[in-house]
C-alpha cells in the first residue's frame, strides 16, 4: 500500500527517512504549534521567519475573512485591485522618499526573479543592452527558482540543477567570523566589499548590470557586515552604474530590529526584496520595491514598450495583500518594532547565559528577533560536535521546540510577539535539547 506521505515532497528532505519521524503541523495559534498527534512546540523559528504576528491572529483572519467575502482574486494581467494599490502605498511610506514602486509576486523567489530581470530591463532601456551580468556573493540564499538559484552561491543547493544561468559572478562573503585570510570583521569587509569592484572591473564595468546581497547572511551563519561595507558597496554600484539589490526576504518587515535592514545598514539599494514576513505567512506574498531613478526607465508611452515584461498570477493578489495590510497595522497599533526593541535583547542574553552552561558554544549572536548559537566544526572541547545543530534540531523538537538547525548552528527567529515569559520557557526547552545531545 502506498504510504499517504509518499505522495508528497517536504523540502530538501528524503521522504523515506520522512516518514520514519514524520511531522504533520494540524493547527497553531500564537507562538505554539500543534502536530496532529496534539503535542504543543514552541514555533522558535516563526514557520520559516514568517509568521511574524504570530499564528491565526484574530486582527489578521478578519480582515482577511472580510476581504475574501469581496474579492479573493484579480488577473494582475490586466486590472489592479484596492489592497494592493493601499499595501503599495503603505510600504512606500515606510521607505526612503525616492521609493514609489512596488511590483508584487507570489513568494521571496519570484521577487527575486523581478529585481533580476528588471535590472537587465532597466539597462537595456537605458542604452546599456550589453549590461548582464549579475554578481552575488558565495554562501548566499535568493531562492529556488533558476535565475534566484543561479544567483547564490550554496554549491549544496547548486549542484544538482548546475550549471544554472550562465551569467551570474560571486565573489566571497564578509564572513569575518572565518575569514580566510583570519582578518577582523573591519579589514574582511572591506576586503570583501573591494571583490566587487574588483569583479566589475575584471567582468568589464560595461557588461555588469547588477550586484545582489543577502545583507544579513543566514546559511553562511548568521552574518552581517558593518555599514562601511554597505556604503563602499553602494558607491562602487554608482561608480560603475550597477544597480544594487538586497535580498530583504528574511530581513525585511522587522526581524533584525527595524522594518527593514537597509536603515540599519546606511545605504538603501536600488531594489529591495521582501517575502515571508510581508504577510505574516497568512498568504503567499513577495514584492520588489523599487527607487525613482530604476522606475523612471519603465514609465512611458505605450508606443515606446518600455512597461516592465513580466509577471505572476498570483502576484499581488488581494487577499495577500489585504494580509500584508493586516499585518502592518498590527505592527502600527501593537507597537511591535518597539517590543522587539526590548525582547530581542532578552532573547540574546538569555541564550547568551547558555555559554556558562555548555562550555562547547563559541559564539551567540543576532539583532533583533533573530539569533544563532554557533559551535565548533571539530571535536577540540572534548564534546561530540558533529552536526550538532541538526541533532540540536532533532532534540529540540522531542522537548516541543521547533528551530532550525545547521551543522554547526543553531537559529532562532520566533514570531515578533514573543513576550520575556514565552522566551524563558523557550530557552529552557533548548537547553533540554543541548543537553540531551552534549551529555
Ligand atoms: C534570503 C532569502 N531569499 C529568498 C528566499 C526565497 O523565498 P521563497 O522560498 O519564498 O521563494 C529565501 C527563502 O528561504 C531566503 O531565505
Amino acid at each position: 500500500m502506498v504510504h499517504p506521505l509518499s505522495r508528497i515532497m517536504v523540502d530538501f528532505k528524503q521522504m523515506k527517512d520522512f516518514i520514519e519521524d514524520p511531522f504533520i503541523i494540524d493547527r497553531a495559534h500564537d507562538i505554539y504549534i500543534y502536530d496532529d498527534q496534539g503535542k504543543e512546540y514552541i514555533d522558535g523559528i516563526a514557520g520559516v521567519f514568517v509568521a511574524s504576528v504570530g499564528h491565526t491572529n484574530t486582527s489578521v483572519l478578519e480582515s482577511i475573512v472580510d476581504q475574501m467575502q469581496r474579492l479573493t482574486f484579480a488577473p494582475p494581467l490586466a486590472s489592479a485591485n484596492q489592497p494592493a494599490v493601499h499595501l503599495a502605498e503603505r510600504i512606500c511610506e515606510l521607505t526612503p522618499s525616492n521609493f514609489n514602486l512596488v511590483k508584487f509576486a507570489s513568494g521571496g523567489s519570484e521577487a527575486i526573479e523581478n529585481a533580476l530581470k528588471m535590472a537587465l530591463q532597466y539597462h537595456k532601456q537605458t542604452g546599456h543592452p550589453e549590461k548582464y551580468k549579475i554578481i552575488a556573493t558565495y554562501g548566499s540564499y535568493h531562492g529556488g527558482t533558476m535565475g534566484a538559484l543561479s544567483a547564490s552561491g550554496i554549491a549544496g543547493r547548486r549542484a544538482t540543477f548546475e550549471p544554472l544561468m550562465g551569467n551570474f559572478i560571486h565573489v566571497h562573503p564578509p564572513n569575518y567570523n572565518h575569514c580566510p585570510l583570519a582578518l577582523d570583521s573591519a579589514q574582511c569587509s572591506i576586503s570583501c566589499v573591494m571583490q566587487f569592484e574588483e569583479a566589475i572591473r575584471r567582468e568589464g564595468p560595461n557588461t555588469v548590470a547588477a550586484v545582489i546581497v543577502e545583507p544579513v547572511m543566514n546559511v553562511e551563519g548568521l552574518i552581517w557586515p558593518p555599514s562601511s561595507y554597505f556604503q563602499a558597496l553602494r558607491k562602487i554600484c554608482d561608480k560603475y552604474n550597477v544597480l544594487l539589490i538586497y535580498d530583504e526576504v528574511i530581513t525585511g518587515f522587522g526581524r533584525t530590529g527595524t522594518l527593514f535592514f537597509a536603515e540599519q545598514a546606511g545605504a538603501w539599494p536600488d531594489m529591495l526584496c521582501v517575502g515571508k514576513g510581508v504577510s505574516g505567512g497568512y498568504i503567499p506574498l513577495g514584492a520588489t520595491i523599487i527607487n525613482d531613478k530604476v522606475a523612471a526607465a519603465f514609465w512611458g508611452d505605450t508606443e515606446d514598450g518600455v512597461q516592465y515584461n513580466g509577471g505572476h498570477t498570483f502576484g499581488g493578489n488581494p487577499i495577500a495583500c489585504t494580509a500584508g495590510l493586516a499585518v502592518l497595522d498590527y505592527f502600527r497599533n501593537h507597537r511591535i518594532m518597539e517590543h522587539v526593541a526590548q525582547v530581542g535583547p532578552y532573547l540574546g542574553a538569555k541564550l547568551t547565559a547558555l555559554k556558562e552552561q555548555f562550555p562547547s558554544i563559541i559564539d551567540v549572536r543576532g539583532l533583533g528577533m533573530w539569533w544563532g548559537i554557533e559551535f565548533p566544526q571539530d571535536n577540540t572541547t572534548g564534546q561530540m560536535t558533529n552536526d550538532i545543530g541538526r541533532r540540536i534540531e532533532r532534540a529540540a523538537r522531542k522537548r516541543g521546540l521547533v528551530l532550525r538547525g545547521a551543522p554547526t548552528m543553531v537559529s532562532f527567529g520566533p514570531p515578533l510577539i514573543i513576550t520575556k515569559e514565552q522566551i524563558d520557557e523557550m530557552v529552557s526547552r533548548l537547553a533540554l535539547a543541548i543537553g540531551d545531545v552534549l551529555t
